[in-house]
């Protein structure tokens, strides 16, 4: 039987419509591609996908080490540019959009929301970070992201770090074939209210992996995207958590550093993730 032909069962349907068992992996690939716009992968680029982001993880796990007081973001920036350099790999920032953003990794600051620039100030005690890192391995992209904390810090600090956190292991937490990428937000937003943060909804997860930023976006908020999620998909998670209001405001002078609208502390952790028959798999597991 051809998945053409008409049905065995005379209802006069094609048998792909009809009786046939399930669609093969290239037609939900070709559904997935013309009505979201979202690659599946072929196991052959999820071995690459895989490949950059675990490069991607340890390149972040290291930077966070290599993170004290004293030593400047620039200097991150230079350590983990230099181990991209090393592997062969680059960096999915650098030369990013417009302007072009100037850096290798993203490093965000106490009340950046993201996108912040590396410059020549040292971290200092009380400090937190996001440390963003993205990078494209023998064509394929890896991206995720984490927080460090210096010395002692405050409480509100340690609550936008923890929710942060936790919000992205329950949204892991609810993948698998079937859910919806709206799931993802209930998720995280349900848990951030509880804790009295806020969800920053100017900036969402992505698909990635051929591409730095691909189909679908997948926002961290309560939403109504409801695509059902489906093996070999490839997409980050990434909340950004406040602990006062949500709105950031985008620095006019460098066009990329995000800074909530009132001061107050931000936080975010990224993954990779793909989606697998029984769930899902971390891709950047092992970051920090
Ligand atoms: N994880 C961030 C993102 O997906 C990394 C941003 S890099 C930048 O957008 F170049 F856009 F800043
Ligand atoms: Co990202």
């Amino acid at each position: 039987m051809k998945r053409n032909d008409p049905c065995w069962c005379g209802s006069g349907q094609k048998w792909k419509k009809c009786c046939a068992p399930v669609a093969p992996p290239n037609e939900l690939t070709d559904r997935y591609k013309s009505q979201y716009q979202i690659i599946l992968k072929s196991p052959e680029q999820i071995e690459g996908i895989r490949r950059a982001c675990q490069f991607s993880a340890q390149v972040l796990r290291d930077t966070c080490a290599h993170a004290k007081a004293g030593i400047t973001t620039d200097e991150l920036n230079t350590f983990a540019a230099d181990q991209m350099r090393a592997a062969g790999a680059t960096a999915a920032a650098l030369g990013y959009g417009q302007p072009p953003y100037p850096k290798g990794i993203c490093i965000s600051l106490n009340e950046v929301i993201c996108h912040g620039i590396a410059d020549e100030r040292p971290l200092q005690d009380g400090d937190i970070a996001n440390i963003d890192v993205a990078c494209v391995l023998d064509g394929y992209y890896g991206d995720c992201s984490a927080m460090i904390t210096i010395g002692s810090i405050d409480e509100e600090k340690q609550r936008v770090v923890d929710v942060a956190r936790i919000g992205l292991e329950r949204a892991i937490a609810i993948l698998r074939p079937g859910a919806l990428v709206s799931d993802v937000g209930e998720a995280i937003e349900s848990y951030a209210e509880d804790q009295g943060c806020s969800v920053v909804r100017d900036f969402v997860g992505h698909g990635v992996g051929l591409h730095f930023h691909e189909a679908p976006q997948v926002p961290h908020c309560r939403n109504r995207v409801n695509i059902p999620l489906v093996e070999g998909m490839t997409f980050t998670i990434e909340p950004m958590i406040n602990a006062g209001v949500v709105e950031g405001i985008v620095d006019p002078l460098d066009g990329w550093t995000v800074r909530t609208a009132d001061g107050k502390p931000s936080a975010q952790w990224e993954h990779t993730v793909l989606i697998t028959e029984g769930g899902c798999e971390v891709l950047t597991s092992g970051s920090k």
